[in-house]
């Protein structure tokens, strides 16, 4: 097996179960159905979506906007593994669905990304820093706390630790996972100014299982 040292390698060789597991246990619309009651959606956002893989949340998002009428200015997306990138434009391209650019970067350095991706009202990222090295969780949401205008909100779906998501997730997805007071102690480190912790709305209650919502204040 991969090891977690290299998880786009893991993302390469395992995108097809990664979709299949997921959609088993109706991520895609637990993610959407936050969003469709989400007080931070508005019409004319620039948006991020770091971590992308192939563009599960960038989508539940994306058509959480469509269904309120509050479509986002700019919906830019990235992630470190090429492969991923390319399911998620193969999606797009297979819904005819324009207006969201994608690029590869990695969340560590995030210079490499195009000079014009900054200064965005909402920054998302699901399932993606738990594959960071633990130390360097608080430099990722300080850099991406960069990139967020004032007065702008990162939302983050992050994997807890649990006995049940350390074998799901944990040994099967080579994951890492955190509880709630690491996850604080990161977001405090990284400077945000305030951070609560969402839920998953009715139905989808059961995800609240698998991770946190933590949302947070630039
Ligand atoms: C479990 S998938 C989650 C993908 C998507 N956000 C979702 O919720 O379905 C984890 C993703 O994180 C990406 N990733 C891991 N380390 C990363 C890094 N340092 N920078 C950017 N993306 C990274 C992987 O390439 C992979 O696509």
């Amino acid at each position: 097996m991969t090891s977690m040292a290299d998880p786009a390698a893991m993302f390469t060789e395992r995108n097809r179960s990664y979709v299949r597991f997921v959609r088993s246990v109706l991520y895609p619309q637990g993610l959407r159905s936050y969003f469709l009651r989400s007080p931070r959606l508005r019409t004319g956002l620039r948006v991020l979506d770091a971590g992308c893989g192939t563009g599960i949340l960038t989508l539940a998002l994306h058509e959480a906007c469509l269904r309120r009428g509050v479509p986002p200015v700019a919906l830019d997306a990235f992630d470190l593994t090429p492969a991923m990138l390319d399911r998620f434009r193969e999606t797009l391209a297979a819904r005819v669905i324009n207006g969201i650019a994608t690029t590869q970067a990695d969340v560590l350095h995030l210079e490499a990304l195009p000079p014009s991706w900054t200064g965005y009202d909402l920054i998302v990222s699901a399932s993606m820093m738990e594959y960071l090295p633990r130390p360097s969780l608080p430099d990722a949401l300080a850099g991406l706390k960069a990139r967020l205008n004032p007065g702008g909100s990162l939302v983050l779906f992050i994997t807890r630790r649990n006995w049940l998501m350390n074998l799901m997730i944990g040994r099967w997805w080579e994951s890492n996972l955190y509880d709630a007071g690491e996850i604080e102690g990161a977001f405090q480190r990284a400077g945000f100014s305030r951070v609560v912790f969402g839920s998953f709305p009715g139905f989808f209650r059961y995800l609240a299982l698998w991770g946190y919502i933590v949302e947070a204040e630039a």
